[in-house]
């Protein structure tokens, strides 16, 4: 018993050994053809997190829902004084440097300041606004606080890996800090006092006020005085010659002030638009793309689940020489493994690790990740299923002429299906839940169009329950369909 860990614990180790200097390697390679690079693909990709108005926000333009905001306007000009074309990829801002470190996105621009940690990973071009930085409260509580030194003994909320998130821990005393992935959420949090007020940036804190009359801001009085504090676009590291030449054109919308006479005034026309129509109804297309996405990731992942299912299965039951004790082992190591560890981490591994030497884009990344997740589990429904089959059945079919994969295919396997067939069908049924999972990679399913929802309406319980019903409807029609398919097989 202790022999077989050690030997899956070796196993494990010698993976990591392979697969971490790989990666490393991989990213000292970079030598500056960074700018060649780029206008040769010509397209530029720029990530962002668009929930950060006035700078990065998704309104409705044409009736589609798209990411609009000064950011945008200077990623376009960046792109066209490349003479490129842009192309915008949505994250979380907690992942946008890591998606600039893999190549998934070529820049970043995203009200980010350059910090001197940032500055270690990646490369920025000259800062091109400062907004400064304010504290949003519930208009109610307004006379209760006065600056960040206000919220002892109380909470404030801030987004998870920005500036402002660092300075309430640090600039605050008594005070708890509550860190949320979107500032969407973190309204919602204020307006259900789980926190009594979220620092942002002002430009920020005064379009949500302005979009919601229950809102108010306040001066933060975090320090202002580090040039950390303006935003600049992000490259990646050793990017030299592509940062030289962005710089031309930051330099250039400084000096006409660009941000304050052209691009500030655009973005706020799509604020207004924001606010026209926010039934739920209105994004019913929103959330159809949401469904669809939901099931395409779904089927395929439960078809290749349940093909490495089978193959794990057989494997992990090889009985006889080397090689197929070799591969007993190896199947048992990676059902452990894949159990062992959750499949968020698994979904990022596969989008970002594997990412390094392969580009795949986040819905076949998904699907890859599922799949390879739910191969592990479904091995063991399968597994549980041969056993279950009587030995007898197995002698039978082999006296009368059959060979092993014969007797596998046409006997075996047939009858295991139909015993385990309920707990596929868990498994489907789970699967539309968990494949929730890929919206933190961007993957355009159900959540993540609620998200998107969310932060264009600014309402933030109504998508949480459409989404809700909608996902009932969809695991409560797969079990029926499910379940009359089971009882068609008990009657054969
Ligand atoms: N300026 C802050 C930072 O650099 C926050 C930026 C948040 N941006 C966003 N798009 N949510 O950390």
């Amino acid at each position: 018993m202790k022999k077989k860990y050690g030997l899956l614990l070796a196993m494990l180790v010698a993976l990591f050994m392979l697969v971490v200097p790989m990666s490393t390697q991989h990213a000292q390679a970079a030598t500056d053809d960074s700018l060649e690079k780029i206008q040769k693909k010509g397209v530029l990709v720029m990530g962002t997190s668009p929930d950060y108005p006035p700078y990065e926000f998704q309104a409705t333009v044409n009736g589609k829902s798209t990411v609009v905001g000064m950011d945008v306007e200077i990623g376009k000009k960046v792109a066209k004084d490349l003479g490129v074309k842009l192309k915008i990829k949505s994250m979380s801002f907690d992942s946008l440097l890591v998606a600039l470190q893999t190549g998934k996105v070529d820049m970043v621009i995203s009200g980010m300041n350059p910090t001197p940690a940032r500055r270690k990973n990646v490369d920025f071009t000259h800062t091109y606004y400062q907004g400064g930085y304010e504290i949003v409260v519930n208009k109610a509580d307004k006379g209760k606080y006065k600056d960040k030194d206000s919220f002892s003994g109380g909470t404030l909320g801030a987004q998870t890996g920005t500036t402002q998130y660092n300075a309430a821990k640090k600039q605050t005393k008594n005070t708890t800090v509550k860190g949320m992935t979107s500032n969407s959420d973190l309204i919602l949090a204020l307006q259900s006092h789980k926190v009594q007020g979220v620092a942002m940036e002002k430009p920020t804190a005064q379009a949500y006020v302005s979009n919601n009359k229950q809102l108010a801001a306040l001066p933060s009085h975090f320090d202002m005085s580090s040039s950390a504090t303006s935003s600049a676009i992000a490259f990646r590291k050793g990017s030299t010659s592509l940062v030289n030449k962005v710089n031309k054109t930051v330099d250039q919308v400084k000096k006409q002030d660009l941000v304050k006479k052209s691009y500030l005034p655009t973005a706020g026309k799509y604020l207004k638009t924001n606010t026209v129509n926010t039934s739920m109804g209105h994004y019913w297309k929103a959330f159809l793309t949401g469904i669809e996405y939901t099931l395409i990731i779904t089927v395929c992942s439960v078809f290749f689940g349940f093909i490495i299912g089978i193959i794990l299965a057989l494997a992990r039951m090889a009985k006889g020489g080397v090689l197929k004790t070799a591969l007993r082992w190896l199947a048992t190591a990676y059902v452990e493994f894949i159990r062992g560890t959750p499949m968020m981490v698994q979904v990022m591994f596969v989008y970002f690790g594997l990412g390094l030497f392969v580009n795949l884009p986040a819905l076949t990344s998904g699907i890859i990740a599922i799949s390879l997740n739910s191969g592990a589990y479904v091995a063991e429904y399968i597994r549980g299923g041969i056993n279950s089959v009587d030995d007898g059945q197995t002698e039978a079919a082999r006296s009368l002429g059959m060979s092993n994969g014969e007797t596998m295919r046409y006997v075996v396997l047939p009858q295991a299906l139909k015993n385990i067939w309920p707990s596929l069908g868990n498994e489907f049924i789970t699967l539309i839940k968990d494949s929730s999972i890929v919206s933190i990679i961007g993957v355009t399913e159900l959540i993540y169009q609620s998200n998107i929802v969310r932060s264009d309406t600014y309402r933030g319980v109504a998508p949480i329950v459409v989404i809700m019903v909608l996902y009932f409807i969809l695991t409560f029609t797969a079990s029926r369909i499910l379940n009359y398919f089971e009882r068609k097989m008990q009657h054969d």
